[in-house]
């Protein structure tokens, strides 16, 4: 059997830091609303030159350099994105360009905030069936460019970074299943207009975040435990098989909610959000760097992925590290 396994992770942040008494000199606002509401203090804002590409070709030599490849043997890239540089090419073709390999085939996936989990589940199936043997996956986001600053229930939420992971074929287990889903009715509580491309010009909306918190706050609590239900289920495995919980990065209460449905304390879950806010598709990737990097994740451990998103879409991934 071919398993894919994790052999490299990447992640990249811009510069800036934007923190939640900037906000409140922008919005009507607090440190201590954002703090106890979302768990967020500061979140990352890209410079004006910086892009998805620009920041996931940052995150993707990280990752490259960690698995200690050549990039010539990446066969494929897939960028989780909802902020692409262009319309098209997708930004995976810009990432492979400026990667330097022309070989093999890149694109990009859309699912908001389940990106990342999509595009890791893609990877696997190519790599389970023998069509690929290395793939590179991507979840970068400016998400900075796409939120109102005038709008204090979204834009105290998301911040700018990428995250990269490289998968490899292995006859040892890796990952152990991906779980993904969607459910286009709930398009009204979480959309973002493209402007450029109007369903009704007579709406003229901004191209921004239109999101309805509270609401999908509680379909996103109830989601991801189902979600950990079916993982579980689908691998014969009881909670206290999973040793972290690498979650999208959202709000701490969604999270601390999964986390006790799956019996864990905080202290198993990767946590970015306080110094990185939501970074949408490229925030577990973010997470799960981060805890390989500071070693708080080991091989052999078994990590439960999961994310929920606009769509909504949501989804999940089991790896053994
Ligand atoms: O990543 C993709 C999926 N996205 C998510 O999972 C986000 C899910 N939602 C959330 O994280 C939370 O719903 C929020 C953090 C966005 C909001 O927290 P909440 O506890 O659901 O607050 P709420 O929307 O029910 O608003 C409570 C109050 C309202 O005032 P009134 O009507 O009670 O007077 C809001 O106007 O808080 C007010 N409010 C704020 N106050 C200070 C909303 N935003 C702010 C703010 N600062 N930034």
């Amino acid at each position: 059997m071919i398993w894919s396994n994790v052999i490299g992770t990447g992640g990249y942040l811009p510069a800036t830091v934007r923190s939640n008494d900037d906000l409140s000199r922008m919005v009507d606002t607090s440190d201590s609303w954002i703090y106890e509401r979302t768990g967020i203090k500061t979140r990352r804002i890209a410079a004006p030159e910086e892009t998805a590409s620009s920041m996931a070709e940052i995150a993707s030599r990280e990752a490259i350099a960690r698995a200690g490849i050549d990039p010539q043997s990446i066969d494929m890239i897939i960028v989780a994105t909802g902020t692409p540089d262009r319309v098209y090419p997708s930004t995976a073709c810009l990432l492979q360009q400026r990667l330097g390999i022309r070989n093999g085939v890149g694109f990009d996936v859309q699912a908001a905030c389940s990106g990342a989990i999509f595009a890791v589940s893609i990877a696997d199936q190519y790599i389970k069936t023998g069509f690929c043997k290395t793939v590179l996956v991507v979840g970068s986001e400016i998400c900075s460019r796409i939120v109102d600053w005038n709008d204090r229930a979204t834009c105290i939420l998301f911040g700018d970074g990428a995250g990269a992971v490289l998968l490899t074929a292995s006859d040892q287990p890796g990952i152990l299943s991906t779980h993904i889903h969607s459910d286009g009715s709930y398009e009204d509580l979480l959309y973002c207009p493209n402007p450029q491309v109007a369903i009704d010009a007579q709406k003229d909306e901004p191209g921004v975040i239109n999101m309805r918190g509270n609401e999908v706050f509680k379909v996103a609590v109830n989601t991801l435990g189902r979600i950990v239900d079916e993982t579980l289920a689908a691998n014969g495995l009881q909670q206290n098989a999973i040793d972290w919980l690498v979650p999208h990065q959202a709000n701490t209460r969604i999270i601390a909610a999964t986390a006790k449905k799956l019996g864990m304390t905080m202290d198993q879950v990767i946590l970015t959000l306080e110094t990185q806010g939501n970074t949408s598709s490229a925030s577990l990737l973010l997470a799960f760097h981060e805890g390989v990097r500071d070693g708080r994740i080991q091989p052999g451990q078994t990590i439960l992925m999961e994310a929920f998103g606009a769509g909504f879409t949501w989804g999940s991934a089991l790896i053994k590290y």
